[in-house]
């Protein structure tokens, strides 16, 4: 029997004996901003499809890794849905079609998987008398066993709008202990469970525009998806895919971390099904560089890895284990995703982090409904609103199902509905405001340039001078001009770099450039004008500000070597999640777990320095990005297969994809000095640094602190440290001397309040005041006095602003005044409070102008006392 691993080869083998070229998984982060996660195999090919961009194979083959979240409280209830799976598939771009899409589907699933041909049922689209037809004459298939369904089932689109068309599914008739009887056909009611699909076959011909009409796409594509889990699961005979062996040993590592076995109980195999499910989930999203957040991706990933923690806590599982998934994830999907070996440490920390803090929220919450639950039961109520239900979710991120849970165990009531009907009017609200965004975010000026102008053509790589036409003046905000030229030296805006300042002249006009953005490939200058008036049509001189753009350059190659040495001292997890570069210094923002120690930031920084000292060469070359792969580019977010590409190279240390302004020579940068690392969010660091006369600067004010720090110590800087260590050795043998000094004092002066000692009804009595007494001061002296006098008892208080007190009473006289007691009763008139033992006891009180009443008063109940 085949194993799940080896149904993913040998699909990849038999497709690329069929002439196709075999593309690596793209990342889940599409490079597609209608999407915010790879959803099938098709996705990266998008532009193939609607003829935006030339293919660079006519076929091609992947197994694609993917997530839905459409339908996630499903995942773990039913057999078949997962939020991470692999699709399989095969692409024509504009090659072959229908009939060797459907005939190589066939061979595949009768030859080398040996699925039998008397259970396997197969879909066509309403009208699609050619697909039906090639079933049958092709591939001998009963023509019985074929139905045809309407769009629903059998049209398949990524989105609303875009490429599309009809397809041909093929299913596996489970038979009907799974639903129906004898005489069901695929598509009847009731017969979801029975008939499987396992592999859909698109034909995609068509572009649906933004009016509903279908329009003929320039080619006709094919685009399959078989799903690897489900296939797997109809080879090996699973009716479940979790019983595969692409997930079963998950759940069992799920079962073991949990205390728990499988098949005993249905809520429990739940519960482990969506931690086998969720982890391959988070361990993928974590290797593309997602970050557990609260938007986009980043809470797509945090709400799937929270969903397993809390069915964790469901199964009893109160310590961390998610993240030792992870470990039994990756030693199974190795093999085909060779890369999470490498960031394996970084996946777990980052789940354990994000794991730490949602165990951390679930206590607090059971705390905080507890406390709602009592506070409803005192004022005599039965139940929990919607209100209350909801706000635990939102504010402390709560799930529902807990409180409901501990609702229920103490006999409280909540409404699902009213908390749904509470989180619908949230969502009214966050679709509503993100309207307007969108709206705000359109910029039809620009669309309705691009479409009469084309983009501006950047002549900035090469120059820092040209004569331009000017195309566009309009009024930009506070008083600034915006101008968009046929040409341009300015460098706008992206890939975390500033955009270039400078100067436009001519024809009696003068005017500052303070910013260029750039968006469609049009350059929009934002300036402060000196004189003049621009006209539209006319010639002016764009010239850059040649010292500004040559600091940025520095900063943005030292960029690139400072990623590189990070990911030598720390690891191959460091990825860039962020970057800023202007003509000042850099900040980088990278994924790491935790701080840095000193010794990583020394060596980082030493690496870069040695290699500025190296005087290494950079390159900029355009290539395919076949061969960027090859030369070593690290793998970016989205790649885009045959797309030319800007790759910066700095010798044979660092190579990067990148659209930025370089040095041609990095001994230029001079030096290179970190100026702090901090974190930002969880599992994300930023250094910050300074190149070249920036980083002169700071060490000069470095040297200047110093200066002063030796000047201050009366010493040069040569000996200053050991100048410093003596003195702090010095102060710290005064300080201990001071102390010994000021316990004799304390002594002296409890001795000589021997003297002080009166007699109360025939019991020595010592009371006394001072200013400036610790309490640790007034508790020796206590206990100094109640040694010397024997029997007796003592009352001190001190204090300037805030009062202290300490009684002492002896042994034998505790039956008669305990110093608790009298202690109390002095603080209370000091406006605080206190207490302690018979013998002894302390206690502060808010006014000390009241000592002096106070110990009276204590005075006059001892007299009352003894
Ligand atoms: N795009 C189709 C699907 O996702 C076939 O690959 O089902």
């Amino acid at each position: 029997m085949l194993t799940g691993n080896q149904i993913r080869k040998e699909f990849i083998e038999f497709f690329k004996k069929k002439n196709h070229k075999h593309f690596e998984s793209a990342s889940l982060i599409p490079d597609d901003p209608t999407l915010l996660l790879t959803v099938a195999g098709m996705v990266p090919f998008k532009p193939y499809f609607l003829g935006q961009k030339e293919a660079p194979y006519p076929r091609v083959t992947t197994y694609q890794k993917s997530i839905r979240t459409n339908d996630l409280e499903n995942v773990g209830r039913t057999a078949r849905h997962h939020t991470f799976f692999e699709m399989l598939g095969n692409f024509s771009f504009g090659d072959y079609f229908k009939e060797e899409a459907i005939v190589w589907s066939w061979e595949f699933v009768t030859e080398v998987l040996g699925l039998d041909k008397d259970k396997l049922w197969v879909s066509v689209f309403t009208t699609d008398d050619e697909a039906e037809k090639i079933w049958i004459e092709k591939c001998n298939f009963p023509k019985e066993r074929i139905v045809r369904l309407g769009e629903d089932e059998n049209w398949w689109a990524a989105g609303p709008t875009g490429s599309c068309g009809p397809c041909s599914e093929i299913h596996v008739d489970l038979g009907p202990a799974y639903g129906g009887d004898e005489n069901s056909k695929l598509g009847d009611e009731g017969t979801d469970n029975r008939f499987i699909e396992i592999w859909n076959l698109v034909f995609t011909e068509w572009n649906r525009m933004e009016d509903g009409s279908l329009e003929p796409l320039p080619k006709k594509n094919i685009d399959t998806g078989a799903g690897l889990e489900r296939v797997t699961a109809m080879v090996q005979g699973k009716s479940n895919n979790f019983e595969t062996d692409l997930l079963f040993p998950l759940v069992e590592e799920a079962g073991r971390l949990t205390d728990t076995k499988y098949g005993e109980d249905k809520e429990k195999d739940f519960s482990l099904k969506v931690i086998t499910d969720h982890s391959r989930a988070v361990t993928f999203l974590i290797n593309d560089g997602v970050i557990p957040s609260n938007e986009g991706r980043g809470y797509v990933l945090r709400r799937i890895l929270r969903r397993a923690v809390r069915h964790g806590r469901l199964l009893g599982e109160s310590e961390l284990f998610l993240y030792k998934m992870v470990d039994k994830v990756v030693e199974m999907m190795n093999e085909a995703y060779p890369d999470l070996n490498d960031n394996l440490e970084h996946i777990k920390k980052v789940v354990k982090i994000e794991e730490e803090k949602f165990s951390r929220t679930l206590d607090q919450g059971i705390q905080l409904v507890n406390q709602e639950i009592e506070k409803v039961k005192s004022e005599g109520g039965k139940k929990l609103s919607g209100d209350i239900t909801f706000r635990l979710y939102d504010t402390y991120g709560f799930p529902y199902e807990l409180t409901e849970e501990i609702c229920e165990e103490k006999g409280v009531e909540v409404s699902r509905e009213e908390f749904e009907a509470k989180m619908e009017e949230q969502k009214e609200k966050a679709r509503a405001s993100r309207e307007v965004v969108m709206e705000k975010g359109q910029d039809s000026f620009i669309e309705e340039f691009y479409d009469k102008y084309g983009a501006t053509n950047f002549v900035g790589y090469e120059t820092l001078k040209e004569t331009a036409k000017l195309l566009s003046i309009r009024e930009g905000k506070d008083g600034k001009t915006l101008m968009i030229f046929d040409t341009t030296p300015f460098y706008g805006e992206s890939g975390g770099q500033i955009a270039d300042t400078g100067v436009i002249s001519g024809n009696g006009f003068e005017g500052k450039v303070v910013d260029v953005q750039k968006q469609k490939g049009i350059f929009t200058h934002t300036v402060e004008v000196i004189k003049g008036e621009a006209k539209e049509g006319e010639e002016y001189l764009l010239e850059v500000d040649e010292m500004n753009r040559l600091a940025t350059a520095k900063n943005h190659t030292a960029t690139h070597l400072l990623h590189k040495a990070l990911r030598e001292v720390l690891g191959t997890h460091v990825q860039q999640a962020g970057s800023l570069v202007n003509g000042q210094r850099l900040r980088f923002d990278f994924n790491h777990y935790e701080a840095m120690t000193s010794e990583e930031i020394e060596k980082v920084e030493n690496l870069v320095n040695e290699k500025i000292a190296e005087s290494l060469c950079v390159t900029v070359r355009n290539m395919s990005m076949d061969e960027a792969k090859k030369e070593g580019a690290m793998a970016l977010f989205g790649d885009k297969y045959g797309d030319i590409v800007r790759v910066v190279k700095v010798d044979d240390f660092s190579i990067e994809l990148c659209g930025g302004t370089h040095i041609d020579n990095i001994a230029k940068i001079g030096l290179f000095k970190i100026e702090s690392e901090s974190g930002i969010a969880a599992g994300v660091r930023r250094i910050e640094a300074v190149t070249g006369l920036g980083a002169y600067e700071l060490v000069k004010k470095m040297e200047r602190t110093l200066k002063e720090i030796a000047k201050t110590v009366k010493s040069d800087e040569a000996n200053v440290v050991e100048r410093v260590e003596k003195m702090t050795e010095t102060l710290r043998e005064n300080s201990k001397e001071i102390e010994t000094l000021k316990a004799k004092i304390t002594n002296y002066e409890a001795g000589s309040l021997n003297d002080a000692a009166e007699e109360i009804n025939g019991v020595k009595v010592v009371i006394k005041t001072f200013k400036d007494k610790t309490a640790e001061e007034l508790r020796q002296m206590v206990d100094s006095l109640k040694d010397k006098l024997g029997s007796c008892v003592v009352v001190l208080a001190s204090g300037e602003d805030k009062a202290v007190f300490a009684v002492g009473v002896t042994k034998d006289l505790i039956g008669k005044v305990k110093a608790g007691n009298l202690v109390k009763e002095a603080a209370q008139i000091a406006g605080g409070n206190g207490g302690g033992r018979p013998d002894f006891a302390q206690a502060g009180g808010k006014d000390a102008s009241k000592i002096e009443e106070a110990v009276a008063k204590v005075k006059e109940t001892l007299k009352t006392l003894l």
